[in-house]
């Protein structure tokens, strides 16, 4: 198997994302977690997502929410409301204190069915040109702060989301579409200018309740497995076509 370029961190991509004045305002504010950013980040959204720098699949995710004078904390596992004092402290317990952690500002993820999903664009270079093969959209398992597809959420047919979010609005819906096509390209071509060996993207975007994009981050080594599971397949055999030809 051939081996093509992987960057691990979700610092360093995103430090490369916000450098490009038009795809900056796509990007939550992201900065490392210590204390100190964590009560200003606190101060300045209702919502703060922490998440390992170097992880996948949804793993080690916290989701911070400010409720009233209390913050509402959320881990893979459950979800309580602590006073300020036990903040810090509930934090640190579900960190893994080898690994480097960022914290990111928290969107407020559009709905289906009561459900939070965000799209997945699969973006492959099989030759010399870049190809956005996959959009998807990943709808989030009861319950979870994350969509990921091995965390239980379902994928689900990209225009059928968006129609629903928009009330059938036909029109949005495919300027959305178009906007994504701007980020898949756009974003393919900054990493690989500045990573010059990457050859498949997996773009994480969230969609808020105002319809407004959000890159949280890109994958250089995507799962592409979800696609499997659409009624049509037409994506899916084209994205294991070029996943051949790369590897
Ligand atoms: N800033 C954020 N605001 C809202 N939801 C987020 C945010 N960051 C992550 N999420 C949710 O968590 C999921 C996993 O986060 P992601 O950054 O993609 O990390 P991983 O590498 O673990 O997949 C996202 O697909 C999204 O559903
Ligand atoms: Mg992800």
């Amino acid at each position: 198997m051939r081996r093509y370029q992987q960057i691990a961190s979700k610092a360093l991509k995103t430090m490369t994302l916000i450098k490009d004045d038009t795809i900056r305002r796509y990007i939550p504010e992201t900065k490392w977690y210590h204390r100190e950013t964590l009560f200003q980040m606190l101060k300045q959204y209702p919502t703060i997502f922490i998440k390992p720098d170097k992880g996948g699949g949804g793993s080690g995710i916290l989701r911070i929410r400010r409720v009233g004078a209390d913050f509402e904390c959320c881990s893979s596992y459950s979800c309580k409301t602590l006073k300020k004092q036990k903040l810090v402290s509930w934090i640190e317990k579900n960190l893994v204190s080898t690994k480097r952690y960022i914290i990111q500002q928290g969107i407020s993820l559009a709905t289906v069915g009561g459900r939070p999903f965000d799209l997945r664009l699969l973006l492959q270079k099989p030759g010399s040109k870049w190809e956005l093969a996959g959009m998807v959209a990943k709808i989030a398992a009861p319950g979870r702060v994350v969509t990921n597809y091995c965390k239980g959420g379902t994928p689900c047919e990209i225009k059928r989301a968006l129609l629903n979010i928009t009330k059938n609005d036909q029109k949005k819906m495919e300027e959305l579409i178009l906007q994504l096509h701007f980020l898949g390209k756009k974003i393919s071509k900054i990493l690989n200018n500045r990573f010059k060996g990457l050859r498949e993207l997996g773009i994480d975007v969230g969609i808020d309740k105002q319809h407004q994009l959000w890159v949280f981050e890109v994958n250089t080594r995507p799962q592409f497995k979800m696609f499997s599971k659409l009624d049509n397949l037409q994506m899916y055999r084209r994205i294991v076509r070029n996943h051949r030809r790369i590897v």
